[in-house]
């Protein structure tokens, strides 16, 4: 009888083991004997490329999000060709080179070892801190082991990249099909804080909105005007860029939620966030002066980095960022 029981015990706990590993859960430690260097030789190089470019960590946050967009954090966007050719990536995404030389650095002290999707879901988060007033955001705990996928889709990334026109309710959707919730849309969207966006994906605000010949009616004047300064009428393609959160611009903070509470949100999809009643109460909390937004962020990070992972023997650990092995 008790020898019974002892086997019975055992061939549970093999198939909690079992159950474990296919569900391939992601550990904060997975480096941690087989490459022991990788948090410090991210925070460096993340640290370097913000000191040449100050935009940079926001492009590198941007990068993470639209890798797990599409088929999961795995890497894919990083795959020359595909997913950067598809619309929201196209002359708009940044920081390829950064994370090569990251990975670069990587293969020379641990080679053939780290992911370039772990690498990459690393670099957003010393982005973020970085990016923060000093010594005001840990950060958060990334947690590790994604393998990088062997394909990408152009198409898979402009159906699941959310655009900038969608209101409340078709983001919740679109978040949806990845499993984040009407929170982390709101959440998420605070990345907004740092960064900047071309004149193309809002100009229609400043002119003509919804078709009238005129700006849009609930954007701040002040910053109809200000905006119209950089943004041309005609080809706002040939526009520049303006900065996500013109209230602290390259700090990572909660003042992109003031800025919509003045309404001078930039994308429409953002100003949406303080109108539609279903989100103006998170976001009048969030922009707080002792708001919790960048512990709260840190959470929703955790889980946007879950989406999709590969673990176990799935994928590969490529050499190159851009290419499969
Ligand atoms: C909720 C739906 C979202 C939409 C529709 C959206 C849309 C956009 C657009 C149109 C741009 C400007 C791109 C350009 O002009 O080149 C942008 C920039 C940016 N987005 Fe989002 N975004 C969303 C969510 C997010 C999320 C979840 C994150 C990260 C957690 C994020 C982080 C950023 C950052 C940091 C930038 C600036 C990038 C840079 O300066 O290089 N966005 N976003
Ligand atoms: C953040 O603050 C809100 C209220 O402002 C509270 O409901 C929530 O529990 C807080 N979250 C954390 C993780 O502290």
């Amino acid at each position: 009888m008790g020898i019974l029981l002892i086997l019975l015990l055992v061939v549970v706990v093999l198939l909690l083991l079992l159950l474990l590993a296919s569900v391939g859960q992601l550990t904060p430690d997975f480096y941690a004997s087989t490459c022991p260097q990788l948090a410090s030789i991210v925070a460096e190089q993340v640290y370097q490329a913000a000191q040449a470019d100050p935009r940079m960590p926001a492009s590198l946050v941007r990068l993470h999000f639209h890798d797990c967009f599409v088929n999961g954090c795995d890497g894919s966007v990083l795959l020359s060709g595909y997913e950067q050719l598809a619309g929201p990536n196209l002359n708009s995404i940044r920081g390829l080179n950064v994370i090569a030389d990251i990975k670069a650095a990587v293969e020379q002290a641990c080679p053939a070892t780290v992911s370039c999707a772990d690498i990459l879901a690393i670099a957003a988060r010393d982005s973020v801190v970085l990016a923060s007033k000093p010594l005001c955001n840990p950060g958060w705990t990334v947690l590790l082991g994604r393998r990088d996928s062997l394909t990408a889709s152009e198409e898979a990334a402009n159906v699941g990249i959310p655009g900038p026109f969608l209101n409340v309710e078709q983001l919740n959707a679109n978040f949806a099909n990845v499993g984040l919730s009407p929170q982390d849309v709101v959440v998420l969207s605070g990345a907004h804080t740092f960064g900047k966006v071309h004149c193309s994906f809002f100009s229609d605000r400043l002119y003509n909105f919804n078709n009238t010949f005129r700006p849009d009616p609930t954007m701040d004047p002040a910053q109809v005007t200000l905006l119209r300064s950089v943004c041309p009428r005609i080809f706002p393609g040939l526009g520049g860029t303006v900065s996500l959160d013109q209230g602290t611009r390259f700090i990572f903070d909660n003042s992109f939620y003031q800025e919509l509470q003045q309404n001078r949100g930039i994308l429409q999809m953002d100003q949406e966030l303080s109108r539609d009643p279903t989100t103006a109460v998170l976001v009048s909390q969030l922009a707080a002066p002792d708001s919790n937004f960048t512990t709260i962020f840190g959470q929703a990070m955790v889980k946007l980095g879950n989406v999709g992972v590969l673990t176990g023997a799935r994928g590969e650990i490529r050499k190159i960022c851009s290419q499969i092995n």
